[in-house]
């Protein structure tokens, strides 16, 4: 009973208590930033109608838009996520890769770190 009183009062928003930032960060670096500027990473990087990470991580709803970007567009067509059912079987537009339900608590773990800007 204390111990969930303590985990409440020390993640008072909800925070991705189980996700790994560093995880999520390498997945970030590697497979995000080749559209999305991820933070001080690649400042001048990114495609430019992608917006950035710290741009989406400004946003109220922010968790709930990384917690489902997998089913948002662009990616369904080329992020897999094991155990969710693909959208479409169109051949991917880009580079397809493959993350795990875990890796997405891992990317929330990590954009929570990014500075929003405000
Ligand atoms: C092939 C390019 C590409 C890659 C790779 C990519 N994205 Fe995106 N992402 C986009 C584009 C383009 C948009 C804007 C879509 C729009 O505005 O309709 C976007 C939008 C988003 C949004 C906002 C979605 C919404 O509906 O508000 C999130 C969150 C996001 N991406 C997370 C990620 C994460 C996390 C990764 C890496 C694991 C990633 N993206 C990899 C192109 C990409």
């Amino acid at each position: 009973m204390i111990t969930a009183v303590l985990f409440l009062s020390l993640a008072p928003t909800g925070a991705a208590a189980d996700g790994d930032e560093e995880i999520g960060r390498k997945i970030a670096y590697r497979h995000c930033a080749r559209c999305h500027v991820v933070g001080d990473f690649n400042p001048m990087g990114g495609i430019g109608s992608t917006p950035s990470f710290q741009l989406l991580r400004k946003r109220t709803d922010w968790r709930e838009r990384f917690g489902t970007f997998y089913n948002r567009r662009p990616h369904p067509v080329h992020v897999r996520v094991e155990g969710v059912r693909q959208w479409t079987n169109l051949p991917p537009n880009a580079e397809p890769f493959t993350i795990t339900q875990d890796n997405v608590d891992d990317i929330l773990a990590f954009v929570e770190t990014i500075d929003g800007g405000g």
